[in-house]
């Protein structure tokens, strides 16, 4: 059951989540904290041809189309904003319940559910391009040539800044195995989707992979831009009261603080088998999980499952963190990048 939180924005009850919103009164995780007029630090990066003025996204599907949030959150404070995943026909998504908490997460089968390609260009798109945030669209399918027909659509819109490949999707010609889990099915998609775009691609991995190095690799050759890792982690929660499974799919991708060392370590593992550069996300509330990120090889992050316990987690991590770097005497965040020492 989804209650509403003071601001009016669902959230779910429960054991962290709920937790965390009383820890800390405001909702954040972190103290909001003000920057200075003048802190001199300068958060610019590049994500390859890629300029973001800060390093801080919005992650796919945790932010919707970014449009829901513009009444609660200053979206042109935002680096960047990828949107819901989008395939070429809409999907209505998984049966209900769709999310459930765990100690230090949440799990979700939301299916996939969007409202299709040419609905996300003809009603989202003019409204979200007058933003001032890199505009990213999450692209995916079922086959390779409906990867290709979601991106041969996007090609004509304007006002986007990149595509963000969802490769942890089963592939219906092939068994139901996932593009992300074998390099030889990476380099297939990855493949076909260089060629249908003009614009930079970036390839979002599964975390669910033996080597990481080999699916980097097969993503880098093929064409790839810039790594994502990684999605969430296949998971099962049990109501051992009913005995049935708190998701209406079975099973789920588990997000959130629990994944975060895992997946740096993956971002860490792919930054040294790889030239092309590569955004880290699992597990991003505050300042320092940003910092982290970057000294393991992260050129910029993504923060998802944050949102559902402060929709402007965002929004405040940007200030936050301009003022964590003054704190640090680090004045250009890029030089973070892969600074890790042995
Ligand atoms: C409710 C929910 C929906 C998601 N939907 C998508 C999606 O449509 N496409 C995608 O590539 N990732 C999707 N993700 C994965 C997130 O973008 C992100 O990779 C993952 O949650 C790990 O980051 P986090 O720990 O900061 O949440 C979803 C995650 C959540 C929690």
């Amino acid at each position: 059951m989804v209650s509403p939180c003071p601001d009016g924005v669902p959230t779910l009850p429960g054991r962290w989540l709920d937790r965390r919103a009383r820890l800390c009164p405001v909702s954040s995780p972190e103290p909001v904290r003000t920057p200075e007029p003048s802190t001199g630090v300068d958060l610019r990066v590049n994500v390859g041809t890629v300029r973001l003025k800060n390093p801080i996204i919005a992650a796919s599907g945790t932010f919707g189309y970014g449009l829901e949030f513009a009444h609660l959150v200053d979206l042109n404070r935002l680096g960047g904003i990828v949107v819901k995943g989008l395939s070429a026909q809409p999907m209505a998504g998984a049966a209900a319940p769709r999310m459930c908490e765990t100690a230090s997460g949440m799990v979700n089968a939301i299916g996939l559910q969007n409202i299709g390609v040419r609905a996300f260009v003809a009603e989202k798109l003019p409204q979200l391009r007058h933003f001032n945030a890199a505009i990213i669209a999450n692209v995916f399918g079922c086959t390779v040539s409906e990867y290709v027909e979601v991106i041969s659509i996007l090609e004509d819109a304007e006002g986007l800044t990149a595509y963000e490949l969802n490769i942890s999707c089963p592939n219906v010609e092939k068994g139901g195995a996932e593009y992300s889990t074998d390099p030889i099915l990476t380099a297939e998609v990855v493949a076909a989707a260089r060629s249908a775009s003009t614009r930079p691609l970036w390839v979002k991995l599964s975390p669910l992979i033996g080597r990481i190095g080999l699916t980097a690799k097969a993503s880098e050759e093929a064409g790839a831009d810039a790594l994502v890792i990684a999605n969430t982690y296949p998971s099962l929660c049990i109501d051992a009261h009913n005995r049935k499974s708190r998701l209406g799919s079975t099973t789920g991708g588990l997000s959130g603080p629990a994944i975060k060392p895992i997946t740096m370590r993956l971002v860490y593992e792919a930054s040294r088998v790889t030239k092309i550069p590569i955004v880290g996300l699992g597990g991003i509330e505050g300042p320092a999980d940003v910092a982290e990120y970057m000294l393991a090889g992260a050129s910029a992050v993504e923060v998802g499952t944050a949102h559902f316990v402060d929709p402007r987690a965002s929004e405040k991590l940007v200030g936050n963190l301009e003022m964590w770097c003054r704190d640090a005497n680090t004045f250009e965040i890029s030089k973070l990048r892969g600074s890790l020492e042995a």
